[in-house]
């Protein structure tokens, strides 16, 4: 019995000494989102994400196939949905995706291609857990399909054309200000004459009247 309480006791005092090195480490470096996450951490989390994946699902095969129109709807998807994080090309140099914590991948590489059809599946529905990384998922069959046409087009962005990241350009969400800028150009470039100016309402109405 004796032996047992020691060893129990030294595994709380390295217990211990563990979780001081870790405060001391957080308070001298911080949480900052703006390092890359160490190689220990980064092999830490894809473990575990591995092992949060149920079997059946990360072995099940892609049921619909690659056809034009699939891989043209996921096209399009990627670009509304997908690219302001993981960019048209999936490289993740996005403004966002450099700058969340993880950081978006690089999907062109091993890390996401070795990833089984039903493990990118799965993520796409599920989303990842403590990143930025949502779930799609809605529960019905057609946004499964859709999910599924993505995994289609995921395994094509090592090869992606120039042509199809142009496509993807014109697909990528506006704000209403480049929409407008980009709006004036095709008028200005058409010879056509210049939007009306939106009308200005007069800040002086409310002011001098004694009505
Ligand atoms: C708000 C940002 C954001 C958006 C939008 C987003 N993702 Fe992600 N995604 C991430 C981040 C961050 C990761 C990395 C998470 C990690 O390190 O585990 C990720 C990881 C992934 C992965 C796993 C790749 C790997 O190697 O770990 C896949 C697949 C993926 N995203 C697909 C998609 C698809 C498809 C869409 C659009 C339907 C999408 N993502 C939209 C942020 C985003």
């Amino acid at each position: 019995m004796r032996p047992m309480i020691r060893a129990v006791l030294l595994l709380i005092v390295i217990g211990g000494l563990v979780a001081a090195a870790l405060i001391y480490w957080v308070a001298r470096t911080g949480l900052s989102a703006r390092v890359p996450p160490s190689a220990v951490e980064e092999r830490l989390a894809l473990a575990m994400r591995r092992l949060a994946t149920p079997t059946a699902v990360r072995s099940r095969p892609n049921p619909i196939a690659p056809s034009a129109a699939v891989i043209d709807e996921a096209v399009e998807h990627f670009a509304d949905h997908c690219a302001s994080c993981h960019a048209n090309d999936g490289s993740g140099s996005t403004q966002l995706g450099r700058n969340v914590y993880p950081p978006a991948p690089d999907m062109r590489e091993a890390r996401t291609q070795d990833l089984s059809d039903g493990e990118l599946f799965a993520i796409i529905e599920n989303g990842i857990r403590l990143t930025a990384m949502p779930a799609w998922g809605t529960g019905t069959p057609e946004g499964e399909r859709a999910s599924w046409g993505l995994v289609h087009f995921i395994r094509q962005l090592p090869t992606l054309t120039p042509e199809v990241i142009a496509r993807m350009e014109q697909l990528n969400p506006k704000s209403p200000a480049q929409f407008r800028e980009e709006e004036e150009t095709r008028r200005f470039l058409a010879g056509e004459d210049p939007a009306p100016a939106p009308a200005v309402s007069t800040p002086t109405s409310h002011q001098g009247r004694h009505d």
